[in-house]
């Protein structure tokens, strides 16, 4: 897959991340209703001198779940572990991690969905009664050891919350849903971005980087450094709204911050499909995407927009994507 602007994994060069990111919970933006929540919760654990809950964070990618699990940490004043579901591939990887916590960690977990099934049991007990209960050595001589660990908090980040099992999500007191930015928010945070990097920017030039950034912080940054670079090299150097859209139009992202990947996929079910309902595997398939981006990054945009809507047959093209796409809709769709 080609290396898009608008992706919203993380990228290499986005080492940069690691600088802008917030580090205290008033300094985040948006996403307020789970921000408040999140005070009261870690306040009164800090009151009762006990862990907080643990929490599972869930969203598309690039919406913040990383940066709130530090700032979780740093309100709790307590130092943070991470690891990662791809990283656990056996039952000793886990004990590993668990083994480190001191009382009061936070331990995060990133792609939780992806621990092994198998493993994922070893969580359950370390969770509920924070104890190590394992089982070493094989055949005969194997037996089973338990062992303490200290209250720790378990923070849990994944783009998809369905992949996980009943067991492992009950054990999560806290389960919080990120929500796209708005483009009020994303001004804000691009806003703030330039401050950190010590180049303001213009409000109209905030808002059109927020209003083609598809509701997620990653992608606002992102353009915000690409705009940066067409302004110093095919300009004075000064980021001002005309050579904020001249680059953006050469980054191929549009107004509504989709781009070639998602006009592939409306244009598609449209010219293919008659515009659906179709399956996820036929869009797939006929776009050479993986089903899973699909689900995780593309399509949950398009339906936060009303471009697309997902019916129990399938998935079908709206008229608000007929009339972006600038192709004459059918008189029966609405
Ligand atoms: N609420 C926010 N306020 C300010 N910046 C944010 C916010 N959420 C995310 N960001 C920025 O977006 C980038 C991506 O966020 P990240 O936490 O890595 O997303 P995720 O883990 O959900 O993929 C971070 O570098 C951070 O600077
Ligand atoms: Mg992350």
């Amino acid at each position: 897959m080609d290396e898009r602007i608008i992706t919203n994994e993380i990228l290499k060069e986005d080492g940069f991340e690691y600088s802008i990111r917030p580090d205290r919970i008033d300094e985040y933006i948006g996403q307020t209703e789970i921000k408040e929540n999140l005070k009261v919760f870690i306040k009164a654990a800090k009151l009762r001198e006990e862990p907080l809950d643990h929490v599972l964070l869930y969203g598309p990618p690039g919406l913040g779940k990383t940066t709130l699990s530090h700032i979780i940490a740093n309100e709790l004043n307590s130092n943070i572990k991470t690891s990662s579901g791809p990283a656990i591939e056996k039952s000793g990887d886990l004990a590993a991690v668990l083994s480190t916590l001191e009382p009061g960690d936070v331990l995060f977990i990133d792609e939780i969905h992806r621990i092994p099934r198998h493993i994922e049991e070893i969580l359950y007990s370390a969770m509920e009664d924070f104890t190590l209960d394992i089982i070493i050595g094989s055949d005969s001589s194997s037996r089973n050891i338990k062992i303490d660990l200290p209250p720790f908090t378990l923070v849990g980040a994944t783009t998809r919350a369905g992949d996980l099992t009943g067991p492992l999500r009950d054990r999560f007191g806290i389960i919080s849903k990120l929500k796209y930015y708005t483009v009020e928010e994303l001004t804000q945070i691009v806003k703030r971005t330039g401050r950190v990097l010590n180049c303001s920017i213009d409000d109209d030039v905030a808002v059109e980087l927020a209003t083609r950034s598809r509701g997620t912080p990653r992608i606002a940054n992102r353009l915000f450094k690409r705009v940066r670079d067409f302004a110093m090299v095919m300009g004075n150097g000064i980021i001002d709204i005309e050579i904020t859209k001249i680059s953006l139009d050469k980054l191929k992202v549009d107004k509504l911050g989709l781009d070639d990947t998602d006009y592939n996929l409306l244009k598609s079910i449209i010219d293919k499909f008659n515009g659906g309902p179709v399956g996820i595997e036929a869009i797939a398939s006929s776009i050479g995407e993986e089903q899973t981006t699909i689900e995780d990054v593309y399509e949950p945009y398009l339906l936060q927009k009303g471009l697309l809507k997902r019916t129990s047959r399938g998935r079908i093209v709206t008229k608000k994507a007929y009339d972006h796409l600038e192709i004459p809709c059918p008189e029966k769709i609405e």
